[in-house]
This record gives structure tokens, C-alpha cells and sequence, in this order.
């Protein structure tokens, strides 16, 4: 249980790192776009500016003068294409790489004929009027090289981190998670605990109790409290011996089971046990398919999970209702146990939590008739126990279905598998 704790602890965390991890990356690369872009636009601008005292705009038309050759843009014209237009955007003449040879009024950025450039472009005016443009371009293949270096190097890096994470989490869940395991460990030592200790009294209480009525009413006395003492004490063995069997679950690790049994055979004993009660209560209980299916589990854990079951169904059916029980194996990996009763039902809103212990859908209904809302709790750990599911549908009125599902065992023997310490029990 804590281990698989850990384990989804690590996950989650190793996931939501992973998610921020990636919108890092995303806002990293974001970043060094956007703040290179910015550094290219302030480097056409200062060009720009050291240039516009390098252009003749005296003429009909504007030209460079000799000496821009000199001035201090001379790094910047060996990458830089700066060219000049006349004012009707026809190319004029170009220093440095030619670029794209049109005159671009609106875009910062334009790419074409296997170039991508940044673009500023000024107007040039001499007495007030238009006489042409200076246009400068800049490649941006920089700009993106660092870019997707950037990225490269996040993915590169990327399991590394998230693999510290992982570790990291899973180390830090460990410690986490210890405080919760001792606690959870002495609660369940403490249940089994209580529970031996109880079993012992509540066995003697219901014995004597038992043992008084039977000697008064063979004197021909009747002490009308002795009959609901042995029912009380009844029940509280049951609960006490319930308990048990929960608090061994708990601290049992699963561990392989050796042998395999056939469903079918326990279920067709524990109907026979079970014909003279519904009978009684004039309930009709029916086999239907009945398929044999080898599982590899314990003879008492099958046998205690129907026990639960059809008691539910006797105890929640009235007279003249019908319980049918059927076991199919689908395909060669499962097989399916299902009770299935005309009861009263279970409400829509109740059947996530009919499995919780001490769970009763109409508390001193099921009080009344002797149920104490842990059968179902014993079911589920039980059938978790072989590795299992339990379902359940049910509708208010029409009836319930209780769908057990256990894997098939590979194996074919017949040998009975290991048996739980705890005698398991059902209200009888
Ligand atoms: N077949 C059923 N039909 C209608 N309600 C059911 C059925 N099975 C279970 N329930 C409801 O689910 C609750 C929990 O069942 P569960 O078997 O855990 O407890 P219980 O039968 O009350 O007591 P216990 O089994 O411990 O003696 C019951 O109290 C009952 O309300
Ligand atoms: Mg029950």
C-alpha cells in the first residue's frame, strides 16, 4: 500500500515537473526570441542613424556618399544589407550583402528567396519632401541558432532533471510517508489487538448466555432479556471476529498463493449450506451457468466472499423474491461470480460507499436484522487479495447484482490454497 503510495507520489510529481519543465522551456525560448529581436531592431536603429548623414539627398534622387565606407558601420555592413530606394521604391543602389531587393513599408520581418531578415526602413526627406527611403536589412539566423540551441539543450537535458526529480520525490515521499505508515501500522496493530482481546469474553458471554437459557427453559423458566443478551453477544462476536479478519488483510502482504481451487466447486457447497435459510424465508435461490474456473487463491476467500454475498441477499430480499447465482469465465482469463437478488435495492447515492466499513445504507434496518456494515469491507479486501474487482448495480425496489471478478490461474491442479489465520465468519 505505502509503496504504491510512494511510487504514485513520485509520479505526480516526476508529471507536474515535467509540465513545468516544459513551459520553462517555452518561456525560455519565448524569451531569448523576443530579447534578441529587440537587440537586432536597436542595432538597425543605431545604423540607421549613423548612416543618414552618409546619403547625398541634394540630387533628384538619393545616393551614398564615398566616405560611408569609413564611417564607424563598417562591421555591421559586412552582415548588414542597407539599400536606397527612390521615392517611388524602385532599388536604387546597396552596400553590403544585396538581401531582398524590395522595398518593404509595413513588415519587420520578412523572408524570402531562402532569406529571413529583420527590416527597418526610414523615409527620406529633403525639403520637405519625399525624395526616397533607406532600407536596412539583417539576417536573423542568429537569433534563431540561439534560439534552437536553447531548446536543444532543454530536451538534451530534460530526462536528467526530470530523473532527479523522481528519484528526489520518491526519497522525500519515503520520509513523508513513514509517519503515516507507523500510525496506520499501530492502528491496525491496535484493531487486531482489541479484537483478541474481545473475542475471548464475547465467546464466554454468549456461551454462559446460550448455556443459562437452555438450563431455565428446561426448568420451565423463561427470562425474556436471556434470548436478546445471546443475540447481543452474538453479534458482537461477529463484529469482533470481522474485525479480525479486516486487521489481517490490512497487514497481510501479498504474497503468491500456492494451488489453485475451482470456483465452481465452492460456490455449489456454499449454496447447498445456504438452500434450508432461503428456503425459510421463501426465497427462491437458483444456480444458473456454472462454468469451472480454476483460481489461484485461498478455499476460505472465495468461500467467505459468497458467504457475505448471499447473506446480503437473503437479508435484504424479502419473502417470495429470488436470488440467482451464476459463475462465468470469460475468454480464458477471468471468471465472473455474480449474486443477484430481487431485494430491496440500494440507493444511486449509496453505492460508492456501501463498501466503506461500518457502512449500512438504513442504519437500524440493517441493525435489526443483524448487519453491522462490515461485509461488504471484507468482500472488497478479500477479492483485492486475489487480485480482483467487485462491481455492483442495483436499482431501489427491483433488486441488486454483486459482480465478483478473479483472474484465472495458469495452473491446473487441484490443491487447496493457504488459509488465513483468522476463522472467517458471516452472521448466521
Ligand atoms: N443485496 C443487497 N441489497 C440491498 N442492500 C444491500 C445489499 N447488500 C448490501 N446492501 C446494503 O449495503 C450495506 C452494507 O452491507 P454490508 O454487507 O457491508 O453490511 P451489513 O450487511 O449491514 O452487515 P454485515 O455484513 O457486517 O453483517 C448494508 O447495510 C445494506 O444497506
Ligand atoms: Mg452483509
Amino acid at each position: 500500500m505505502f509503496k504504491n503510495f510512494r511510487w504514485q507520489i513520485a509520479l505526480w510529481f516526476v508529471g507536474l515537473s515535467s509540465a513545468n519543465y516544459v513551459a520553462l522551456c517555452l518561456v525560455g525560448a519565448m524569451y531569448f526570441y523576443t530579447s534578441l529581436s529587440r537587440s537586432m531592431d536597436e542595432e538597425l536603429k543605431v545604423v540607421a542613424s549613423q548612416i543618414g548623414h552618409a546619403i547625398d539627398l541634394t540630387g533628384n534622387k538619393p545616393v551614398f556618399r564615398d566616405w560611408l565606407r569609413v564611417v564607424e558601420t563598417e562591421p555591421a555592413r559586412s552582415i548588414m544589407s542597407m539599400q536606397l530606394f527612390d521615392d517611388s521604391g524602385v532599388l536604387l543602389e546597396h552596400y553590403g550583402p544585396l538581401g531582398i531587393a524590395k522595398l518593404f513599408q509595413d513588415e519587420t520581418e520578412v523572408a524570402a528567396n531562402g532569406h529571413k531578415l529583420r527590416i527597418r526602413h526610414s523615409k527620406l526627406i529633403h525639403k520637405g519632401k519625399l525624395v526616397g527611403y533607406l532600407q536596412l536589412q539583417l539576417p536573423v539566423d542568429n537569433r534563431d541558432d540561439c534560439t534552437r540551441e536553447f531548446l536543444i539543450t532543454m530536451i538534451v537535458m530534460a530526462p536528467f532533471v526530470l530523473s532527479g526529480f523522481g528519484l528526489c520525490s520518491y526519497i522525500v515521499s519515503g520520509i513523508a510517508a513513514r509517519p503515516i505508515e507507523q500510525l496506520v501500522g499501530a492502528l491496525q496493530r491496535f484493531v487486531a489487538d482489541a479484537g483478541h482481546e474481545l473475542n475471548t469474553p464475547a465467546c464466554i458471554v454468549q456461551a454462559r448466555a446460550q448455556s443459562l437459557e437452555r438450563k431455565l427453559s428446561k426448568n420451565g423458566l423463561i427470562f425474556s432479556d436471556l434470548p436478546i443478551i445471546c443475540a447481543a453477544a452474538e453479534r458482537m462476536g461477529h463484529i469482533v471476529k470481522n474485525l479480525m479478519l479486516l486487521a489481517e488483510l490490512d497487514s497481510k502482504h501479498k504474497s503468491p498463493v500456492k494451488g489453485v481451487i475451482n470456483v465452481k466447486d465452492i460456490i455449489m457447497s456454499v449454496l447447498a449450506e445456504f438452500g434450508p435459510r432461503f428456503e425459510e424465508k421463501q426465497i427462491c435461490l437458483t444456480p444458473e451457468d456454472m462454468d469451472d474456473a480454476m483460481v489461484s487463491a485461498e478455499q476460505e476467500s472465495v468461500d467467505c466472499i459468497l458467504r457475505n454475498l448471499l447473506e446480503n441477499a437473503l437479508r435484504y430480499t424479502e419473502p417470495g423474491g429470488a436470488v440467482r447465482v451464476s459463475c462465468v469465465a470469460t475468454a480464458t482469463t477471468e471468471v465472473i461470480i455474480n449474486v443477484e437478488d430481487t431485494g430491496i435495492g440500494i440507493p444511486e447515492e449509496s453505492l460508492a460507499q456501501i463498501f466503506e466499513r461500518f457502512y449500512r445504507v438504513d442504519a437500524s434496518r440493517s441493525r435489526a436484522s443483524g448487519g453491522s456494515g462490515l461485509g461488504l469491507s471484507i468482500v472488497r479486501a478479500l477479492t483485492e487479495s486475489i487480485n480482483g474487482t467487485v462491481d455492483v448495480t442495483s436499482e431501489p425496489g427491483t433488486g441488486t447484482r454483486f459482480s465478483v471478478k478473479l483472474p484465472i490461474s495458469k495452473y491446473k491442479s487441484a490443491t487447496p490454497g493457504r488459509s488465513l489465520h483468522t476463522t472467517i465468519s458471516t452472521v448466521k
